[in-house]
């Protein structure tokens, strides 16, 4: 079997990539597609969930720092967009909001997000619970907004992601996502971004091998969508969910593996997918970082790091950077 573009036309890019990740050896998936509907409300479930310590600190972190955080994004006071990526469902960007609200800063909160449903409800919720914050709602590809927006407007920007969401990335496509960033930003313009840091292997081995089972449903929810985006025949029940974290290189990494000698056929992609027993399916990376690796991050991508807060446990960390002129 092969995934040649020729052959398959009229394919989307996520029929592609699951045509070449599921011929490849050893195969891989990439975890960008565990999010639709289904996969976003399981994400929403695992951010509650108690092993699930990332979204706690971070929301800690903002809680305790409120004041100081917002106090850096504009020392000079004089007025700025907040562009946050992937803002989800806003619950710990609302601690910011308020204590912005509360100090009277000029500033407007732009949330960015591919899906249209997603920010209508955001910037719906935003309008009823604090009406007097200005919010413009962006939607569209990260680049492409950024762009958009270094076109648009020549107010001081601090451009926010959170959650960790770069530890999807490894190094060297996170050194490319931070220079893009890098070019869409002008000399004061800020980069707020949450890192998960290494910490006790097992706390983090805990975080994504929950005992309830929504983990393991979010890592197979990237096969329920090749079950019914292509008309495909997984039996979810014969795959597990595995985890693995490698505290030299503090890369988690979850697999799909399946329990048994097994067939799979794709029919929409004209594929038929061969499993050895015991054989894996790499699905996502979490990777995890100290003040080093952040620091050869930064110093790769023409940014500097000006200040960051942490939690009591230095579980997590938000740095604060800036261009390198
Ligand atoms: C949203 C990418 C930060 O890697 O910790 C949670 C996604 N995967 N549990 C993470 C996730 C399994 C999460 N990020």
């Amino acid at each position: 079997m092969n995934c040649k573009e020729d052959q398959k036309v009229s394919i989307s890019t996520f029929g592609k990539e699951v045509c070449q990740g599921l011929s490849a050896a050893p195969k891989y998936l990439s975890s960008k597609y565990f999010y639709d509907q289904i996969g976003d409300a399981l994400f929403q479930k695992i951010m509650a969930l108690p092993e699930y310590y990332l979204t706690r600190a971070e929301y800690d972190i903002f809680k305790t720092n409120a004041s100081a955080i917002v106090q850096s994004f504009d020392k000079n006071q004089e007025g700025f967009d907040l562009i946050e990526l992937g803002a989800g469902d806003g619950k710990k960007t609302k601690i910011l909001l308020h204590e912005l609200q509360h100090s009277h800063y000029d500033f407007t909160y732009m949330p960015v997000d591919i899906s249209q449903n997603a920010i209508d409800g955001l910037v719906e919720n935003l309008n009823q619970e604090m009406p007097g914050i200005a919010v413009k709602g962006q939607i569209g590809e990260y680049f492409e907004v950024l762009d958009r927006l270094h076109h648009m407007s020549d107010r001081k920007k601090v451009i926010m992601v959170l959650g960790s969401n770069i530890g999807n990335l490894l190094h060297a496509r996170a050194i490319q996502f931070l220079q893009k960033l890098r070019q869409a930003m002008h000399e004061d313009d800020l980069l707020f971004m949450g890192f998960d840091q290494k910490k006790h292997p097992q706390k983090i081995l805990d975080a994504y091998n929950d005992p309830t089972g929504v983990t393991a449903a979010f890592n197979k929810n990237v096969l329920t969508r090749i079950n019914k985006e292509f008309n495909a025949n997984f039996d979810l029940d014969q795959f597990m969910h595995w985890e693995t974290y490698d505290p030299e290189t503090g890369t988690a990494k979850s697999y799909l593996v399946s329990k048994k000698e097994q067939t799979v056929h794709i029919h929409d992609l004209s594929l038929q997918v061969n499993f050895k027993s015991w054989e894996s399916i790499h699905t996502e990376i979490s990777q995890k970082y100290d003040d080093d690796i952040v620091e050869w991050l930064a110093e790769e991508s023409g940014l500097q790091i000006l200040d960051f807060f942490t939690d009591k446990d230095s579980d997590y960390k938000n740095y604060i950077m800036t261009k390198t002129i």
